[in-house]
């Protein structure tokens, strides 16, 4: 009896103990054949030796019992261990990338035109005089060219001073109605705090036959355009002069930094120029060859609405490629 309660504990695995159930649990097993003697045992011994083989069997199973939750434990405890992670590992390092902020912006004005139908237009960075001047009513000798400082090429060809040349070559390819918006890289010759030689504008374009185009549909989408880059701004239209409209208007927003009481980047004025606009000249469409159409036209640049949202001082520093400006904007 005892020896084999001690073959049960000592079974190594469930395999093993399985074996020895069977040997002493099974139908030919050992408690099989001691109860089987049963009969042969005389009437009188007969009660205490059945009741010492009851007592033997919930012994062993007992035991067998035991062991076997021991095992099985064990067993868990064995595959755990064998399929645990360590979790102080280090993992493999996912950087993350980022979209440039001039991007990010340009982006972000696009998607607003684009979203009230506006198509997106380009033209080449290198144009010649007619479509950067000439047809936008500066002509030669004009006094406003000075406010653009280009580079020329010796051929008379030169790098755009802004992204209005698309403008006439949207017209001179198709007819009105026209609707849209032309951003790209434009090139002029200053470098200081608020200007790089190369630079992005987006510039704006809507045209309809007859006079329904008026400065009023220009004030209004230009202000609800504001406020989805800017947020609950006050929107001002300033008269102004560009030589390709007439009204023309430069566009102010209350200041976003101050919201209008005066600080150093609103130079103490509350507000903030972020664009030019007006109603097209009749110039500019004669150039083009359109007759009886309106329309109206804006212009701005991404620079300056990527350093407004995102407080960035420096112009310059969004070109000079060091990582640790991009890494702001992941
Ligand atoms: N071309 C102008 C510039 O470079 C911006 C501009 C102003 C464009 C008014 C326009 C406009 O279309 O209507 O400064």
């Amino acid at each position: 009896m005892e020896d084999l309660k001690h073959r049960i504990t000592a079974a190594a695995d469930l395999a093993e103990l399985e074996k020895i159930r069977i040997e002493i649990f099974g139908k030919k097993g050992i408690l099989a054949s001691r109860f089987a003697k049963l009969k042969e045992i005389p009437g009188p011994e007969k009660k205490a030796y059945a009741e010492g083989l009851n007592r033997q069997k919930e012994e062993l199973t007992q035991a067998f019992e035991a062991r076997k939750a021991a095992l099985e434990r064990e067993a868990l405890e064995r595959q755990m261990a064998a399929e645990a992670l360590d979790v102080s590992l280090y993992g493999k390092l996912h950087l993350k990338g980022a979209l440039h902020p001039v991007r990010e912006t340009m982006d972000r004005i696009v998607e607003y035109f684009t979203a009230l139908n506006f198509a997106v237009e380009s033209g080449p960075m290198v144009e010649d005089d007619f479509h950067n001047f000439e047809a936008l009513n500066l002509p030669k000798h004009h006094p406003a060219r000075d406010m653009q400082d280009t580079f020329y090429f010796a051929d008379g060809t030169l790098l755009r001073t802004h992204t209005s040349p698309v403008q006439i070559r949207t017209m001179m390819r198709s007819k009105p109605p026209i609707r849209i918006i032309a951003p790209g890289a434009v090139f002029r010759r200053d470098y200081d705090l608020t200007h790089t030689p190369m630079f992005h504008q987006v510039e704006g374009l809507v045209v309809e036959e007859g006079d329904s185009v008026s400065f009023a549909n220009l004030k209004w989408i230009l202000t609800d355009f504001l406020r989805h880059m800017f947020g609950e701004v006050e929107v001002r239209f300033r008269p102004s002069f560009f030589p390709f409209t007439e009204p023309s208007a430069e566009v102010d927003i209350s200041c976003i930094f101050c919201k209008g009481e005066g600080c150093r980047v609103c130079s103490r004025t509350g507000w903030l120029e972020v664009l030019g606009c007006g109603v097209v000249d009749p110039n500019v469409f004669e150039a083009v060859g359109y007759k009886n159409v309106s329309g109206y036209a804006f212009g701005l640049g991404v620079e300056r609405f990527a350093m407004l949202l995102h407080r960035i001082p420096d112009l310059r520093s969004l070109f000079e490629g060091d990582i640790r400006l991009l890494e702001q904007f992941r």
